[in-house]
């Protein structure tokens, strides 16, 4: 079996491995923190051990429940927002063809997402859509009160109440929440949906590899064992030694928080492969609410190549010099393609005949490396085998490890997000929810006559 990969070779002009094995004694604390669960914010730290502690029959009980929703539903529409809709969403879009929507699926229902927005013509059409498909809901809230994916669900289960009848409707709605408490827990009892309980020492953006991701995953077709058993290989890595040169999530941390205090403002999360699209988006999720709090930590941004060199290239070759990138290679492509030869060559293309596109896309990524580097921008390397459910979940294990490493390197609590709390408590004084009459009243005071 091939594993994940870490380089840092294309960092070198700009930090040499003995700068970088400087920071071992920082980050053999932070390890401990992190293992030992005894850093910051640690009540969320059940994702550390989750691979290797994942039960035989909840895994069942997923595939279970996954089986007979692809049964009956031709579209699974996941209902969540952040945490509980993107890891999901990152592993379905990687393993699926862009183009199943206009295959014959063979039995695989589409998945769609709503609850991640509050746009009234997405739910709309989406509505409209359902109203001439089988579906069935997956509804996604640890808290059980967002008011995006409650919106949604509401809308949702009014729309599956009157095509199917209450108790039809019932039997093809999962919902997963907390174990005891929230709006969603009450619904879930009053109408007997099946139910899966997000841990609660595992937060939003660390809960993929918990039903919130496996139940989707599987419902979309893919083997959850795979992702599993690849973020528990990744699991025994990481947790099993901290030496920088053993361990590829803790040189990762290194060098990002190296580049970060050397003045770096900004991660580019680079990939050439455009179903990654998703995956750069959980890994934003990820990362922005970890680091991003005190007034410290890196931007994390992403760019799909090469169709954004065409556009962002510019200001990464000559902009600001205040970024780097991690780039993620695939080894091997699911499927084979090769440039044909062509007589009249009047596009000038020959030289390229017999190659595979995936030889040119590699080659383009080299010269793109080249390029930023003598445009000072620094360079890591993920090296995947595969886009995979096994790569996946390693790859998901590294950054989430890298992630709690790199909170603590930087002095604050990767596990918690208090400051996505203002605009939500802004817009329910708006929208005046009972309970928000003060800040309803203070809110329009300063908005005067808008
Ligand atoms: O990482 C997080 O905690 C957030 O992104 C949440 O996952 C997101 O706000 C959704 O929350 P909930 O699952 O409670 O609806």
């Amino acid at each position: 079996m091939k594993h994940l990969t870490f380089q840092y070779k294309h960092v070198a002009s700009f930090l040499t491995e003995e700068e970088i094995l400087l920071m071992q004694e920082e980050i053999d604390t932070c390890h401990s923190l992190l293992v030992e669960k005894a850093g910051k914010g640690n009540q969320f730290l059940g994702w550390i051990d989750l691979p290797s502690k994942i039960e035989e029959n909840l895994l069942q009980s997923i595939e279970n429940d996954a089986r007979s929703l692809r049964q009956k539903a031709e579209i699974i529409v996941v209902v969540g927002i952040g945490g509980s809709y993107l890891g999901a969403r990152a592993v379905i879009e990687a393993l699926t063809s862009p183009f199943s929507a206009f295959e014959n699926s063979l039995g695989n229902p589409a998945i769609l997402w709503a609850g991640n927005s509050l746009s009234q013509d997405y739910h709309a059409d989406l509505l409209s859509l359902l109203d001439k498909k089988d579906y069935a809901l997956i509804i996604i809230s640890k808290s059980g009160t967002t008011t995006e994916p409650a919106i949604a669900f509401r809308l949702l289960k009014n729309h599956i109440e009157k095509k199917y009848g209450l108790e039809e409707a019932s039997s093809r709605i999962i919902a997963i929440t907390d174990g005891t408490k929230g709006a969603l827990k009450s619904l879930s009892e009053k109408h007997g949906y099946r139910t899966y309980v997000i841990p609660d020492d595992i937060g939003g953006r660390y809960s993929v590899l918990t039903p919130v991701g496996l139940l989707p995953i599987a419902a979309a077709g893919f083997n959850i064992r795979q992702l599993i058993s690849g973020a528990h290989e990744m699991q025994k890595i990481c947790t099993g030694t901290s030496t920088i040169l053993d361990n590829p999530a803790a040189c990762y941390a290194a060098i990002r928080n190296s580049l970060y205090r050397m003045g770096s403002q900004i991660e580019l999360l680079v990939n050439y492969e455009p179903q990654l699209h998703y995956f750069t988006e959980w890994w934003k999720q990820l990362f922005g609410e970890s680091d991003g709090k005190e007034n410290e930590g890196l931007f994390p941004a992403g760019a799909d190549f090469t169709s954004d060199l065409h556009s962002l290239g510019q200001y990464i070759q000559e902009g600001q010099r205040i970024l780097f990138e991690t780039v993620i290679h695939i080894q091997k492509p699911k499927r084979a393609l090769s440039i044909p030869f062509n007589e009249a060559n009047i596009d000038g293309l020959n030289y390229l005949a017999g190659k595979t596109l995936d030889e040119i896309n590699d080659m383009a990524a080299l010269a793109t490396t080249l390029a930023h580097i003598d445009g000072e921008v620094p360079n890591l390397d993920i090296i995947l085998p595969a886009i995979d459910e096994y790569s996946l979940g390693e790859l998901i294990y590294f950054f989430e490890f890298a992630c709690g490493l790199s909170g603590y390197l930087q002095g604050t609590n990767p596990f918690n997000q208090p400051g996505v709390e203002v605009y939500k408590n802004n817009m329910f004084a708006l929208l005046r929810k009972p309970g928000f009459e003060n800040e309803t009243e203070a809110i329009r005071d300063r908005i005067g006559g808008e």
